[in-house]
């Protein structure tokens, strides 16, 4: 088997990247490094530098590599933005697929996992979100991804492509710290901005009908992540045919409250304190996936904590921001 990694220089993919070669799986990245870098890529494995929009470049990727699977993650993912630019996201995270997909088609690639999110879910009112939970996206962003998944199943039955949907939930951690993201669009690397600038990190909204009234949402460290796609990838290839969706989370859910008091004990910064601000609209209350039709399909759980994921994420914070160390 040789798998291609669409997205593979970026946050995600490059740890995909790194446990797929790990367990002896070989590897090839595509990316255009619109946010990517190559240098997050194990040396084993080549880059090609193109855009998934170009299928020319993508069907001879696939062919001079003998690629026999795709894990697509090459995508935009701030839903901020989706909302100010949903052509831009269409364009790059659906147009981008059908690109793709065609030429995998063309290429007679048989297996291809799907890097979806939590966001097809929208605003879920429920205490644990399971794959059934009815998808009613509220972005832009979650809409491609939704959107996306209907493509994807609907061509591996047409064209006989074994598929899994992956709704990964909120991920966070590094392997490495060099491997760490370096964007600013979730609560842990935007608390660890705040408190790096010396203001206090934000909690929108303490009114929510939670334990403690602030948002709670599911964790995944970024290891399990990548674990999972390996076992997603595996289970395509051991029994041809497959069409899965699955959650990927832990089932347990940490409140914001929560997360600035680790935050703090983590970084050792525990002033300023963290300050509540008015609610952001489009933040559901609670948001915590079901992690049991993964455990039944794959025999995949997480196995990393969620201090774990905040300590590794503030290593990766600091090799990018010395001056956010404690003296
Ligand atoms: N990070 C999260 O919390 C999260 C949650 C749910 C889903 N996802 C999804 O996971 C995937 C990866 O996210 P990430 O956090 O690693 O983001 P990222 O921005 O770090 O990685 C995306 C990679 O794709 C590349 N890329 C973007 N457009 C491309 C194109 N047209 N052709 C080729 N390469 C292109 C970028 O250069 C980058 O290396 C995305 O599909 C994202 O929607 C991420």
């Amino acid at each position: 088997m040789t798998w291609l990694i669409t997205g593979g220089a970026g946050y995600i993919g490059a740890h995909v990247a790194r446990a797929m070669t790990e367990a002896g799986e070989r590897v090839v990245a595509l990316d255009d490094l619109s946010s990517g870098s190559g240098a997050r890529l194990p040396e084993d494995v080549p880059l090609v530098r193109a855009s998934v929009l170009d299928g020319e470049a993508v069907e001879a990727a696939l062919k001079e590599h003998g690629v026999t699977g795709v894990v697509h993650l090459a995508a935009k993912k701030q839903v901020g933005e989706s909302v100010e630019k949903p052509l831009l996201y269409y364009r790059e995270n659906l147009h981008g697929l059908t690109v793709l997909l065609e030429a995998v088609v063309t290429a007679g690639v048989r297996n291809f996992v799907f890097s979806s999110s939590a966001a097809v879910y929208g605003m879920p009112d429920v205490d644990l979100v399971t794959e059934d939970t009815p998808c009613r996206p509220i972005n832009p962003y979650g809409e491609t991804k939704l959107a996306g998944e209907w493509l994807v199943r609907a061509t591996g039955a047409a064209h006989g492509l074994s598929t899994a949907c992956l709704r990964y939930f909120n991920v966070a951690g590094a392997a490495r710290p060099e491997l760490a993201d370096t964007g600013i669009f979730n609560v842990i690397p935007m608390m660890f901005d705040r408190l790096t600038r010396g203001e206090p990190p934000l909690i929108f909204g303490d009114d929510y009908d939670t334990p403690d009234g602030t948002c709670v949402r599911d964790y995944i460290h970024i290891e399990d992540l990548a674990t999972a796609h390996l076992a997603a990838a595996r289970r395509l290839v051991e029994r041809p045919g497959g069409d899965l969706t699955l959650n990927v989370g832990t089932g347990t859910g940490v409140s914001v409250r929560e997360m600035a008091a680790l935050i703090a004990e983590v970084t050792g910064r525990t002033e300023p304190a963290a300050r509540t601000a008015p609610r952001r609209p489009g933040d559901p209350a609670r948001v915590v996936a079901s992690a049991g039709r993964i455990g039944d399909e794959l025999g995949w759980r997480a196995v990393h904590d969620v201090r774990s994921m905040v300590e590794s994420a503030w290593e990766g914070w600091c090799l990018h921001h010395p001056e956010a160390r404690p003296r």
